[in-house]
């Protein structure tokens, strides 16, 4: 029985699912990954397909832009269709001096501005964290053809507008990129007692825009990320 967004039947989706926000973009790694990726999901276009990876089942799915469109999505793949771990594969914008355009960032915790997760538990700042064995099969992953950054990054309700906090503050803090979706998805994880990890290519510079990626190179230079991802997904 499908739920009000995924009309896919229970035993189409797999216990492990990647998820980019842009559905055209999990249109492209389902079939760069698996030859067997078949559609089970279009709901309003948000694509979602299933296929194998070496034997073992997967799903690639769209979250869309934004913790209120990813925690809806989340919510329904581990309430009603049983899935144990999520890993959101996408784009942030670098944070840190440390960082550089084409890095990827495995995304340990999320601090946000939104208060999606203050509705959880009420009085209190919620941790928003990754799963730890998911981050550790992520990072091990990774080969030296990639820089990998692991720790904090920053889910924002706004993209265009400023936040509260200058970047150079939060960067002090150890923030390593910005994004718009991990937050609302560890929440998610937290409230199924489920897992979840985001693994982020650094597409833009808040503190240097001269190095921004273009929307070509978004789309070519997200394989390490997706390498890492795939790697926890199937771990
Ligand atoms: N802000 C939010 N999300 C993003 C950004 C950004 O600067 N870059 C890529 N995704």
């Amino acid at each position: 029985m499908p739920t009000p967004h995924i009309r896919a039947e229970k035993d189409q989706i797999a216990p492990a699912v990647i998820m980019p926000g842009d559905p055209k973009r999990a249109e492209r790694i389902a079939h760069l990954l698996m030859d067997d990726a078949e559609l089970v999901t279009d709901v309003r276009g948000m694509l979602g397909f299933t296929g194998t990876v070496d034997g073992k089942p997967l799903t690639v799915m769209g979250s869309g832009m934004g913790m209120p469109s990813a925690t809806l999505y989340v919510t329904e793949l581990y309430d009603h269709y049983d899935v144990q771990r999520i890993i959101r594969v996408g784009t942030c914008g670098g944070m840190s001096h440390d960082v550089k355009v084409g890095d990827v960032i495995v995304g340990l915790g999320a601090h946000t501005d939104s208060n999606m997760n203050q509705q959880r538990l009420p009085g209190l700042n919620f941790a928003a964290l990754a799963s730890f064995n998911l981050a550790a099969a992520a990072v091990a992953a990774a080969d030296d053809s990639m820089t990998v950054h692991v720790g904090p990054i920053l889910s924002r309700d706004h993209f265009y507008l400023e936040g509260a906090s200058s970047i150079e503050l939060l960067s002090k803090y150890g923030v390593l990129g910005v994004e718009m979706e991990a937050a609302g998805i560890y929440g998610a994880a937290a409230e199924f007692g489920r897992q979840a990890l985001t693994v982020l290519t650094v597409s833009d510079h808040l503190l240097d825009h001269s190095s921004d990626m273009s929307a070509e190179d978004r789309e070519t230079k997200f394989q390490g990320a997706l390498k890492l991802a795939v790697a926890a997904a199937l771990s």
